[in-house]
């Protein structure tokens, strides 16, 4: 993609939970995402992602700093940005239909029901999920629930979809397949998306540019372009040398930086 206009502007952000003398969870973090573009922020566990998540949608309030999307300040949720949350089980409606689902987060926008239901078509196609419209999220796999969450979020349009470890409570061979639907419908979508994870091959499988956390209170200790062109593969791109060479990269900032064995999974 050849824009380089800036989506999200993150500057100086900080949070401290429970006031002055409260948990300090991050730490002036100074970041953008380009329009366009898959950053993944890796960081060992605790060590305050989610708690930048919520302050980028703003679901918190943060103590210090600013986020802008394509210009903006944050103040309470924007509506042209939708999160993906790590637990499908609690972030799916269990009395609504998997298409009621998706249609859910489009009844405030002012689309009629026709095309909310078009969108909400088009999204599950887009996930293979259109067989499993009239379904309760309940009847469907791990994996299927957190592709009605993607296709939920994809409904909205988002400007930006952001992703907490979204990934993460599935097992390795749907976690790639999810992995591959998620570099599909970026470029369908031509999506910006900003993901959080503790997985460095993930976060390396997945980016145009990874970011690494420090552990908590976080900071970005790194900033990695990951070349390894817009074609990926599970088998081919891991054992490429730039994948390896990366990993070893991000793997030792995480160790240097937590002192702990880095998280690297499946
Ligand atoms: N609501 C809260 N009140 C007080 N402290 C909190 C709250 N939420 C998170 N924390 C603390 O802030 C720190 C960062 O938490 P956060 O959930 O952002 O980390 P994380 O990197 O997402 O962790 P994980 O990898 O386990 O998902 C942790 O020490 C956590 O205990
Ligand atoms: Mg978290």
């Amino acid at each position: 993609m050849s824009e380089t206009t800036t989506m999200l502007d993150v500057s100086g952000l900080g949070h401290r939970y429970g006031g002055a003398h409260g948990h300090v969870a991050i730490d002036d973090l100074t970041f953008q995402v380009r329009t366009g573009e898959l950053a993944c922020i890796v960081g060992p566990s605790g060590c305050g992602k989610s708690t930048l998540l919520r302050a980028i949608s703003g679901l918190i309030s943060a103590s210090t700093g600013e986020v802008r999307l394509h210009g903006d300040p944050v103040r309470g949720v924007p509506s042209d940005l939708a999160v993906v949350f790590q637990d499908y089980s609690r972030s799916l409606f269990p009395w609504l239909s998997v298409r009621s689902n998706v249609e859910f987060p489009l009844r405030s926008r002012g689309l009629s029901k026709a095309e909310r239901r078009a969108r909400a078509d088009e999204v599950l196609e887009w996930v293979g999920l259109s067989a499993a419209a009239r379904k309760y999220p309940w009847q469907l796999s791990g994996g299927m629930q957190q592709r009605v969450s993607i296709a939920r979020a994809l409904a909205c349009r988002p400007a930006l979809l952001l992703m907490d470890e979204p990934f993460a409570s599935v097992d390795a061979q749907t976690r790639f397949e999810l992995e591959d639907l998620l570099l599909r419908v970026r470029k369908q979508f031509d999506s910006t998306v900003l993901l959080v994870t503790h997985d460095i091959d993930e976060s390396i499988y997945l980016a145009d540019r990874v970011l690494v956390l420090s552990k908590s209170p976080a900071s970005i200790v790194a900033d990695l372009e990951v070349d390894l062109g817009e074609d990926r593969d599970q088998i081919t791109t891991r054992e490429s040398d730039t994948f390896i060479h990366l990993r070893s990269e991000v793997a030792r900032l995480l160790e240097v930086r937590t002192g702990t064995p880095a998280a690297v999974e499946s």
